[in-house]
C-alpha cells in the first residue's frame, strides 16, 4: 500500500511533464515497447508507464537516456532497504536486485526473471550439486525458497531453519521418532548432513558415501571385524547393507536394531537362503516346530555363537572353533564354542560320577563317543544345535550318506535310551552299572 502511495504522488507530480512529453508517452506505443507489458505481474511504476522514474532522459538527445549504473539504488528509492540479517546472500552484497528481479515485470510473482526459481538460482549455482542420480523432492520440484531464504538469514548458509528442524518442518515423523525412541543413533539427532546430502546424491537415500562407507568414517572397529572377518556374512554386503538390520536414526531396539535380534535373523532366514555350497536351514519352520530351544537362543541371542558382521572362523560364522565335520580327533580346543559355556570336562575322564549325566554308572559315555583319536563324534552326531522335539537336545535322526537313520532317544530318571539304526538298542543307567 506504501509503494502505491509513492507512486500516486510520482504520477500527480510529474502530471504536467507527462502531457508535454510525446516521448515518453509512446514509449508503449504498438511499434516500441508494448510488447513488454505483456506479463502477469507488472512493477507498480511500470504499469502506469513510469518510465522515468528510473530512466533519466539526457538533455537535449532523442530517445537517449542515462545509463543505469546500479540498479538497486534505484529500488531504494521507492523500497525501503531490505532488513538485512546476519547471512547476506552475494548478490545482494553487491546490490544485483535486478540479477533475480526484472525492473519491468515478468510472468512470476515478485516479478522474477525465470519461470523456475532454481534455474534462476542454478544461473550462479553449480547445477552438478543438484543433478545427481537421486534429487530430494524439493530441489526436484524447483523450491530452493523452501529452506533458503533468497535475500538474507540468520542462520548459515541462508537457511530458513537451523539445523534438524528445516528437515522437520516436512518430516515430522523424524521429530517424533527422536523424541519417542528409546534408542537414538548420535549423529542423526546432532546432524542430518553427517550422513545425508540434502539436494542430490548418487546413493540410495541421498547418503553422501556408499553405507558401508558412511558408517566405517565413525566405526573403525566394525570396519576391521568384516576386513578380518575368516567367514562373510553377505547380509553385510547385499541389499542394504548396514541397514538391514540397523536402523541409522532411531529404535527400540539395542544397538539401533531395526527388529529383537532372533526376529531379525528369522527374518531373512526364513525361507530356504543357499550359501556358495549349501543350502541352509529355514529357521523360522526349525524353530516353529522344534519347541525345546538351546539356552541362548531362548534368550534370543544369537549372536552368542555367531558373529553377525563376519565370523573368526572359517565355519558357519561361528566366533569360536567348532569342528565343521561329523567325526574328528579330539582335542579341547576344537570345541571353544561350546566349551565357552558348557564344562569342557564333561568329556575329559574316561571314569566319572559327577562330570556328566551322559554316563553308565560310571562310565562316561560323552568321554567313549567324542574322545577319540580318531573317527571321535562330535557334538552334533547325538546334539541339535538351535532347537530340537527331544530333551538334551539329542536330534531325531543322523545323516548316513542321503539316509535319515533315526535315533529314538528316550529319557527317563536315571538314564537314557537310544534305538539308532547304526546299533543294537542301547541304555545307560546312572545308579547301577549297566553291563551289556
Ligand atoms: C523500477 C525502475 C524501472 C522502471 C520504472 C522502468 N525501467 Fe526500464 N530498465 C530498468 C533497469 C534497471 C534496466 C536495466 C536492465 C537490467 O539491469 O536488467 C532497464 C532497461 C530497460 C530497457 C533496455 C532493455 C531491457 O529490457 O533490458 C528498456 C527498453 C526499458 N528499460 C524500457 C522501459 C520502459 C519503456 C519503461 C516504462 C514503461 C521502463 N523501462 C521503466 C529499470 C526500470
Ligand atoms: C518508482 C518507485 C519504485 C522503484 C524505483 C522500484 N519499485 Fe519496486 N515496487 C514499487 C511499487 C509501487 C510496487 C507495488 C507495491 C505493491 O503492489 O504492494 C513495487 C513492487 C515491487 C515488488 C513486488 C513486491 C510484492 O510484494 O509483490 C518487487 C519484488 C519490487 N518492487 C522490486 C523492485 C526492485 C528490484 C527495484 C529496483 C530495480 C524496484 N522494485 C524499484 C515501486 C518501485
Ligand atoms: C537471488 C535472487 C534475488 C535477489 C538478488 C533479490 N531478490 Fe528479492 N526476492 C527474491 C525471491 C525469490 C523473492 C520471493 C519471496 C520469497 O520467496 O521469499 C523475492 C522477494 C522480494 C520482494 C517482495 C517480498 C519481500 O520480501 O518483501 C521484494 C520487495 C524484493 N524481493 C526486493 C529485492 C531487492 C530490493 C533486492 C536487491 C536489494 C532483491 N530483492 C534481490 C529473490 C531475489
Ligand atoms: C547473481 C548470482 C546469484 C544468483 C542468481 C543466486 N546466487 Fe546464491 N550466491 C551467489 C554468490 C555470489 C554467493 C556467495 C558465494 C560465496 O560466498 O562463496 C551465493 C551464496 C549462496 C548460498 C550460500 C550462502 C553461505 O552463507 O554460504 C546459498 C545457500 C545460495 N547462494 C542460495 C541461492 C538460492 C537459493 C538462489 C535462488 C533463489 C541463489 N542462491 C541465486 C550468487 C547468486
Ligand atoms: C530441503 C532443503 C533444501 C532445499 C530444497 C535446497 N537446499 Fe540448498 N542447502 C540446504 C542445506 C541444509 C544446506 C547446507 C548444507 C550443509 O551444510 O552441508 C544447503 C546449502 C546450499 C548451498 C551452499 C553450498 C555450499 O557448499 O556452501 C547452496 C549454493 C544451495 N544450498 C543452493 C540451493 C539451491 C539453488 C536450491 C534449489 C535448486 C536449494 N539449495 C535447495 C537445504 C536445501
Ligand atoms: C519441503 C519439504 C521437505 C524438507 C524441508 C525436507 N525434505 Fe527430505 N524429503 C521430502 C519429500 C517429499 C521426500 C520424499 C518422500 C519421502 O521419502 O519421505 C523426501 C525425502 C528425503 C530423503 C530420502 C530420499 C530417498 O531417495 O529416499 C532424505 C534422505 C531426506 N528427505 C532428507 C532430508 C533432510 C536431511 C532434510 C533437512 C536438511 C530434509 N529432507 C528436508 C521433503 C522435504
Ligand atoms: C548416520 C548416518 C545418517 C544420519 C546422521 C541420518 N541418516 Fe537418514 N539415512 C541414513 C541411511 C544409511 C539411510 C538408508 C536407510 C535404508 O536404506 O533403510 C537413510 C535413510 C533416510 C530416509 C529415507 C528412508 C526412511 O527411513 O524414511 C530419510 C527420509 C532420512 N534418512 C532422513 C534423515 C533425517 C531427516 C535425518 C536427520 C534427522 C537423517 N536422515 C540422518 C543415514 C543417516
Ligand atoms: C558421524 C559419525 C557416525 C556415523 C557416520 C555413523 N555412526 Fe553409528 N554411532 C556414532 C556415535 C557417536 C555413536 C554413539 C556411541 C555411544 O553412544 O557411545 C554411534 C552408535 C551406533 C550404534 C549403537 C552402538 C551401541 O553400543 O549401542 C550402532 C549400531 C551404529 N552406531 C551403527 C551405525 C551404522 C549402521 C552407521 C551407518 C549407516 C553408522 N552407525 C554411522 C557415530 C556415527
Ligand atoms: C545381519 C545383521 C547385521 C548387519 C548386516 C550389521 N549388523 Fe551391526 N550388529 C548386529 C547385531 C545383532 C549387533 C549386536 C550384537 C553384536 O554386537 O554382535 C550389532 C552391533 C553393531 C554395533 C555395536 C557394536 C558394539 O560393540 O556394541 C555397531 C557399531 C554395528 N553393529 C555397526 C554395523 C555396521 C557399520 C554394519 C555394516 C558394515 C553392520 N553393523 C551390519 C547386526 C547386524
Ligand atoms: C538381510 C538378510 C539377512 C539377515 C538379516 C541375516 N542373514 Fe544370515 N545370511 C544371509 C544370507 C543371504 C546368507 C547366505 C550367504 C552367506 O553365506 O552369506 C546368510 C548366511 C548365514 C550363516 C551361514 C554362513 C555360512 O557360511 O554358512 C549364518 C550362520 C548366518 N547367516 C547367521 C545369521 C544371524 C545369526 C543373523 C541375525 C543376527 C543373520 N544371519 C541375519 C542373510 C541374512
Ligand atoms: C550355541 C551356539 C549357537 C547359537 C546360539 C546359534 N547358532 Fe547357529 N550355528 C551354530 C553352530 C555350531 C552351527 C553349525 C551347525 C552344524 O553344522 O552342525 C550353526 C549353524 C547355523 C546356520 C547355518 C547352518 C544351517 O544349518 O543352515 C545358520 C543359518 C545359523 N546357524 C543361524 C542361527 C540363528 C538365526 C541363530 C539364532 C536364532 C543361531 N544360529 C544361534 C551355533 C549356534
Ligand atoms: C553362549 C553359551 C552357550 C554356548 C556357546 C553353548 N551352549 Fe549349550 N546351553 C547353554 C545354556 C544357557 C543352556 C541351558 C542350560 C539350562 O537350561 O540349565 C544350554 C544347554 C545345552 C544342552 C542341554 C543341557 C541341559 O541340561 O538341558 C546341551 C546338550 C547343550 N547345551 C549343548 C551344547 C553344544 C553341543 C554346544 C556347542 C555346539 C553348546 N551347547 C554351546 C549355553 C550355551
Ligand atoms: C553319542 C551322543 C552324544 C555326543 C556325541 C555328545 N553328547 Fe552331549 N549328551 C548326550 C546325551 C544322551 C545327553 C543326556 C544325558 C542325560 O541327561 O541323560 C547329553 C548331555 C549333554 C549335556 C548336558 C550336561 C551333561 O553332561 O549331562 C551337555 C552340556 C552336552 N551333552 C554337551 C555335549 C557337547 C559339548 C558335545 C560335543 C563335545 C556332546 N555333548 C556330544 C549325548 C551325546
Amino acid at each position: 500500500m506504501k509503494y502505491r502511495f509513492l507512486v500516486l504522488l510520482l504520477v500527480v507530480f510529474n502530471h504536467g511533464y507527462f502531457a508535454q512529453d510525446k516521448e515518453q508517452t509512446s514509449c508503449m506505443s504498438a511499434k516500441c515497447h508494448a510488447s513488454m507489458a505483456d506479463v502477469k505481474y507488472l512493477h507498480g511504476p511500470f504499469a502506469v508507464k513510469e518510465c522515468n522514474a528510473c530512466h533519466v532522459p539526457i538533455k537535449d538527445q532523442k530517445h537517449k537516456f542515462e545509463e543505469i549504473k546500479k540498479p538497486s539504488d534505484l529500488c531504494m528509492n521507492c523500497h525501503e532497504p531490505l532488513q538485512m540479517k546476519k547471512v547476506v546472500h552475494g548478490p545482494l552484497k553487491t546490490g544485483s536486485c535486478t540479477a533475480c528481479h526484472s525492473p519491468h515485470g515478468s510472468n512470476q510473482q515478485f516479478m522474477l526473471k525465470k519461470s523456475q526459481l532454481s534455474e534462476m538460482c542454478m544461473s550462479c549455482h553449480k547445477k552438478e550439486m543438484f543433478d545427481r542420480k537421486n534429487v530430494h523432492p524439493p530441489v526436484m520440484d524447483g523450491d530452493c525458497t523452501v529452506c533458503h531464504e533468497p535475500h538474507s538469514s540468520d542462520n548459515e548458509k541462508l537457511l530458513v531453519k537451523a539445523g534438524n528442524s528445516l528437515c522437520y518442518t516436512c518430516h515430522t515423523d523424524f521429530e517424533s521418532g527422536f523424541a519417542n525412541s528409546k534408542f537414538i543413533h548420535k549423529p542423526a539427532s546432532e546432524k542430518c548432513t553427517n550422513c545425508h546430502d540434502v539436494h542430490s546424491s548418487d546413493f540410495e537415500s541421498m547418503t553422501l558415501k556408499e553405507t558401508k562407507e558412511l558408517c566405517y568414517k565413525c566405526h573403525a572397529q566394525i570396519k576391521q571385524t568384516v576386513a578380518d572377518a575368516a567367514s562373510k556374512h553377505s547380509a553385510v554386503d547385499e541389499g542394504k547393507k548396514c541397514a538391514n538390520c540397523h536402523s541409522p536414526h532411531f529404535s527400540d531396539v539395542p544397538k539401533l536394531l531395526k527388529k529383537e535380534p532372533l526376529d531379525l535373523c528369522v527374518s531373512c532366514h526364513n525361507d530356504q537362503l543357499t550359501t556358495r555350497n549349501a543350502s541352509l536351514t529355514n529357521f523360522s519352520l526349525l524353530l516353529q516346530n522344534n519347541k525345546d530351544w538351546h539356552g541362548p537362543i531362548q534368550e534370543k541371542d544369537c549372536s552368542g555363537c555367531h558373529g553377525v558382521h563376519g565370523g573368526k572362523t572359517d565355519f558357519r560364522l561361528l566366533n569360536k572353533s567348532y569342528p565343521n565335520e561329523f567325526y574328528t580327533s579330539y582335542a579341547k580346543q576344537k570345541y571353544e564354542l561350546c566349551f565357552g559355556c558348557h564344562q569342557p570336562t564333561l568329556a575329559q575322564d574316561s571314569i566319572t560320577a559327577t562330570l556328566t549325566n551322559f554316563r553308565d554308572g560310571d562310565k562316561n559315555l560323552h568321554f567313549l563317543h567324542v574322545n577319540k583319536r580318531v573317527k571321535g563324534r562330535t557334538c552334533r552326531a547325538c546334539h541339535e544345535t538351535h532347537a530340537s522335539k527331544r530333551e538334551k537336545h539329542i536330534r531325531e535322526a543322523v545323516p548316513f550318506g542321503k539316509w535319515q537313520l533315526p535315533v529314538n532317544f528316550e529319557k527317563n530318571k536315571d538314564g537314557g535310551k537310544c534305538t539308532p539304526g547304526c546299533h543294537a538298542p542301547k541304555e545307560y543307567k546312572r545308579t547301577l552299572p549297566h553291563l551289556d
